[in-house]
């Protein structure tokens, strides 16, 4: 039963002096039991400030990763080890290495959606909640590599007016949502506003009203004036869409906009990882402390 799974997770969490964390696209369930639920820019906060002895993750690998290089002396736990990111794992520290090669003197600005490998290798990290304002802070006389995330990086390069050199990377989830499904959408709903994620296509976002990280997008519905709202992300965000906001409607753009990875972690691993502290996320300390560099930098803007 949910609720008795709730509770062991609620006792052991104790116990453990532990922290949860979720992401916005976490299962409904999953964000209920967590301590903190938000986009990659505040569970980064979050996981930096916190006094707690154990994290425990509930997002992606390069998410729990993150929480480490910034907490290294905590437990950093990821309840399941396949929770992976596809547009992260589409480069690697080898082909980022390359890539300056090719580019003398370029700064690389890099998606917190990468490994710490790749972080190692950057000037700066952003996250879809400050792409903008991190590369309007670059050096204007030197090039500018952005990595790996193409759509993010053609947003970011749009609104700062920066010419970004962009790695051919994109997420799968969000390559679901198509300025047609938008366009139907908008037919039934007249009236209705789109706000979808920077990791869409670019016709997709500039088939939309706003182009928001997922935080943003939740303080936008908060605000928002209208009675329903279209939203063209990983249809996880619609849980607390739903709970923050009642008597707004929120329609997803593709039902079928779904992060398989995000879907992994499940409320029976959160309690396994709680009893086995499983599994513990680990990053060498060389390569920890040249990402902490891009990771802090980040965080002080
Ligand atoms: P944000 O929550 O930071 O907007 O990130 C979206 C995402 O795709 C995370 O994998
Ligand atoms: Fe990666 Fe996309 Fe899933 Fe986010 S939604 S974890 S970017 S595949």
């Amino acid at each position: 039963m949910t609720s008795g799974i709730a509770g062991r997770i609620a006792r052991l969490k104790k116990e453990r002096q532990a922290l949860i964390l979720a992401h916005n696209y976490q299962r409904g369930e999953v964000q209920d039991i967590a301590d903190f639920v938000g986009d990659s820019l505040e569970l980064s906060r979050q996981a930096a400030g916190t006094d707690a002895k154990v994290i425990v993750f509930c997002g992606v690998h390069f998410m729990a990763e993150t929480a480490k290089i910034l907490s290294p002396a905590k437990a950093v736990l990821l309840p399941d080890l396949d929770a992976g990111c596809p547009m992260a794992d589409m480069i690697t520290a080898e082909q980022l290495a390359a890539e300056k090669a090719k580019h003398p003197g370029a700064q690389v600005v890099c998606y917190v959606n990468s490994s710490a490998a790749v972080k190692a290798l950057c000037d700066v990290c952003c996250t879809s909640a400050n792409a903008v304002k991190v590369v309007r802070a670059m050096d204007p006389a030197r090039p500018i590599i952005f990595v790996p995330d193409q759509y993010l990086g053609h947003y970011a390069q749009v609104n700062s007016g920066r010419d970004l050199i962009l790695w051919p990377g994109f997420c799968p989830t969000h390559m679901k949502i198509t300025v047609e499904q938008i366009q139907a959408l908008k037919a039934q709903y007249p009236g209705a506003e789109v706000v979808v994620h920077p990791e869409c296509r670019p016709d997709v976002v500039a088939a939309a009203d706003q182009a928001l990280s997922t935080g943003g997008i939740l303080r936008y519905a908060r605000s928002y004036q209208g009675q329903v709202l279209i939203v063209g992300t990983e249809t996880g965000i619609l849980h607390r869409l739903a709970k923050e906001n009642p008597g707004k409607t929120f329609i997803p753009v593709n039902e079928k906009a779904v992060c398989p990875n995000m879907k992994r972690i499940t409320l029976e691993k959160v309690l396994a990882s709680l009893e086995h502290l499983q599994h513990p996320i680990e990053v060498p300390e060389d390569v920890r402390l040249k990402a902490l560099g891009a990771v802090e930098r980040m965080l002080a803007l």
